[in-house]
C-alpha cells in the first residue's frame, strides 16, 4: 500500500502501524458499526449515499476518520450540502488512512503522518496519496492535522469493523489545497512570496510539480530586501525563487535532521538543515511555521530569503533573529506601514477582496523566543505536528467557517 513512498517514510509509518491481524473485526459491516455510534448521523448519511465508494476502499483495509455531528455543525451543514459531489468524494477519501492505524500506536511526542486514499490528481499531487499528520498530545489524545492547519481530536477510538478501524474526530478534516489558495486564504504572511511567484511566472511550477517541499519566506523577509530584489531581472529572480523549492521530496520537519542536504530547483544547488535546540534552520533561515500541507506536498515558512549564491550560510545561533544573506540596498524598511513587495502582482478577483498590499499584515508571524540560551525551548510555531513542540490543543473550525466555503469554492472553480 505504501509501495510508492520512499523507504525512509515507510519506516516512519510502519513504526506506528500495528499488525492489523487481530485488530480488524470479522463480520461487522461498517454500516452497522456506524449506526451503533451516537452523534454520527451526518456521517451515517454520507456512508449510505456513498456505499460503493466506501466499499471500494474498505476492501484494502483502511482507517476511517469519521467527523461527529458537532464537527459538521461547526463546519456548517448548509455549507457542506453546497459542496459539489466530486469534492465531497475527495473529502471522504481524505478521511480514510490507507492502512489500519490504532491510536495506541501513535507515540507521544513523535509526529507521524499517514497516507490517505485520496490519490486523484485533480485534488492531490502527492504520490502515494495525500497525507494527514497525527500527533499524540500530553494526556494521550491523538490530534489529526489536515490542510489549512485544520485539526481534529479523536473522541472515540479504535472501533473495529470488517475492513479496518473507525476513529471518530471532532472536526471535519480539510483536503490540502494548492499553494495559491493556501497562502492567499490561510497564510497571509506569504503574500510577497506568492506575488513573486506570479511576477516570475513560476506559480504553476510551484503549485503543480508533484511531491515538493517549499520553503517560503514571510513578508518581512521580502520587505527587508525590497531594494535588493527590486533591482534584479526576471531570470535572476527565478533562480532565487527556485532555490526555495525541493522537487521530489516531501519532507516534514521531523525528518529534517541536522546536516540534511536537500537538492533544490535552482539547478540542484543544496540547502542544508541545521538543528539547534528546538530550532530548525535551512541554511541560515529559521523555520517559523512548520508543516503546512499543500495539494502537491508541504511548505515551511522561513524568516529570510535564501540565496543560491550563499549555500554555505549557517545560522549564528547567538542571535535571536538571523540576518539577510544579501547585501541590502535601497528600501529595507519593515512593518505594517510599509508596502509589501510583489503583492501588486497578486491576481485579484471577486473572491479575493483581501489582497491589498496596504492591508496585508506584514508581521503577524514573529519569533516566540526572546533570548537565545541553551535552556530555551519552543520557538517553532507549529500549524500541525511537531516533534519538539507539543501542539496546543486546538481543534474545530473556530473562526474558519467562512474561509472554508470560499476556499473550497475557489478550488472547485480552479478545476
Ligand atoms: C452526543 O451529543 C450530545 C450533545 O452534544 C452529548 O451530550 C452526548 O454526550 C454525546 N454522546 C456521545 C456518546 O458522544
Ligand atoms: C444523502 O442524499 C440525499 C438525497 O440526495 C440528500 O438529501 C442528503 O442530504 C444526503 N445526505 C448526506 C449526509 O449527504
Ligand atoms: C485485510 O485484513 C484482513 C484481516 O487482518 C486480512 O485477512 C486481509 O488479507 C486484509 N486485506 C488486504 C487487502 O490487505
Ligand atoms: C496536479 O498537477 C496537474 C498537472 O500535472 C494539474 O493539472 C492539477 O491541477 C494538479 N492538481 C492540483 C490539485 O493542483
Ligand atoms: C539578468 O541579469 C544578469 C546579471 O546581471 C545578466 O547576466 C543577464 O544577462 C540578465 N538577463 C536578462 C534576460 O536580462
Ligand atoms: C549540527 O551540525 C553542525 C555542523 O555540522 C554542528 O556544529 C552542530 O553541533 C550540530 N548540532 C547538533 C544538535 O547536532
Ligand atoms: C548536495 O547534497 C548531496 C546529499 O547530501 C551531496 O551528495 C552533494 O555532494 C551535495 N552537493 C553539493 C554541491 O554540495
Ligand atoms: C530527501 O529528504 C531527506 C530528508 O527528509 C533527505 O535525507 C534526502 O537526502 C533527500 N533526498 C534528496 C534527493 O534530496
Ligand atoms: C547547472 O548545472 C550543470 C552541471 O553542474 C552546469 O553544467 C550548468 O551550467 C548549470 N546551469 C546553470 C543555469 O547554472
Ligand atoms: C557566539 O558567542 C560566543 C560566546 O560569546 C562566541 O565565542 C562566538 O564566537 C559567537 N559566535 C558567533 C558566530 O558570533
Ligand atoms: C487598499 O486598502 C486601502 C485601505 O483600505 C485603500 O485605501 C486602498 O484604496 C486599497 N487599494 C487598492 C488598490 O485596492
Amino acid at each position: 500500500m505504501f509501495g510508492l513512498l520512499p523507504t525512509a517514510l515507510l519506516a516512519i509509518i510502519s513504526a506506528f502501524v500495528h499488525s492489523p491481524t487481530g485488530v480488524i473485526a470479522a463480520g461487522q459491516d461498517l454500516g452497522r458499526v456506524l449506526d451503533a455510534q451516537k452523534n454520527l448521523t451526518v456521517f451515517q448519511g454520507l456512508y449510505r449515499n456513498h456505499t460503493k465508494l466506501f466499499a471500494e476502499h474498505i476492501k484494502n483495509n483502511v482507517t476511517i476518520i469519521a467527523p461527529n455531528d458537532a464537527a459538521f455543525v461547526r463546519f456548517g451543514l448548509e455549507r457542506w450540502n453546497d459542496i459539489p459531489e466530486n469534492l465531497v468524494e475527495a473529502s471522504l477519501k481524505y478521511h480514510m488512512l490507507a492502512d489500519v492505524v490504532t491510536m495506541g500506536s501513535v507515540i507521544r511526542g513523535e509526529s507521524v503522518y499517514g497516507a490517505t486514499e485520496l490519490t486523484d490528481p485533480a485534488f492531490s499531487n502527492v504520490t502515494g496519496g495525500q497525507t494527514m499528520m497525527l500527533t499524540k498530545q500530553p494526556g494521550d489524545e491523538v490530534v489529526f492535522t489536515s490542510g489549512f492547519g485544520e485539526r481534529g481530536t479523536v473522541v472515540a477510538d479504535n472501533v473495529p469493523f470488517d475492513g479496518g478501524l473507525l476513529q471518530v474526530i471532532d472536526s471535519v478534516m480539510r483536503v490540502p489545497e494548492r499553494l495559491e489558495t493556501t497562502a492567499r486564504d490561510a497564510y497571509k504572511d506569504l503574500a510577497a512570496f506568492l506575488g513573486a511567484l506570479y511576477a516570475t511566472d513560476l506559480i504553476e511550477e510551484f503549485a503543480e510539480m508533484p511531491d515538493v517541499s517549499i520553503f517560503a519566506p514571510h513578508n518581512t523577509a521580502f520587505q527587508q530586501l525590497a531594494g535588493t530584489l527590486g533591482s534584479l531581472n526576471k531570470t535572476e529572480m527565478k533562480r532565487i525563487l527556485r532555490y526555495h523549492i525541493v522537487p521530489g521530496n516531501v519532507t516534514h520537519t521531523w525528518e529534517l535532521k541536522n546536516d540534511t542536504a536537500l537538492a533544490t530547483g535552482a539547478n540542484g544547488t543544496n540547502i542544508t538543515v541545521t538543528r539547534f535546540n528546538n530550532y530548525i534552520f535551512v541554511n541560515s533561515a529559521q523555520i517559523i511555521q512548520t508543516d503546512i500541507l499543500l495539494a502537491n506536498g508541504i511548505m515551511q515558512m522561513i524568516d529570510n530569503v535564501l540565496n543560491p549564491d550563499q549555500p554555505s550560510a549557517r545560522p549564528n545561533t547567538n542571535l535571536t533573529s538571523q540576518l539577510p544573506v544579501y547585501t541590502a540596498t535601497g528600501v529595507t524598511a519593515t512593518g505594517t506601514a510599509v508596502p509589501t513587495p510583489f503583492t501588486s502582482e497578486l491576481p485579484c478577483t471577486a473572491s479575493c477582496p483581501g489582497w491589498n498590499s496596504t492591508t496585508i499584515s506584514a508581521v503577524t508571524v514573529t519569533s516566540t523566543r526572546a533570548t537565545r540560551t541553551s535552556t530555551t525551548t519552543g520557538g517553532v510555531r507549529s500549524t500541525g505536528a511537531n516533534s519538539n513542540v507539543a501542539a496546543a490543543r486546538c481543534t474545530g473550525l473556530v473562526g474558519a467557517g467562512a474561509a472554508l466555503g470560499v476556499a473550497m469554492g475557489a478550488l472547485v472553480v480552479g478545476l
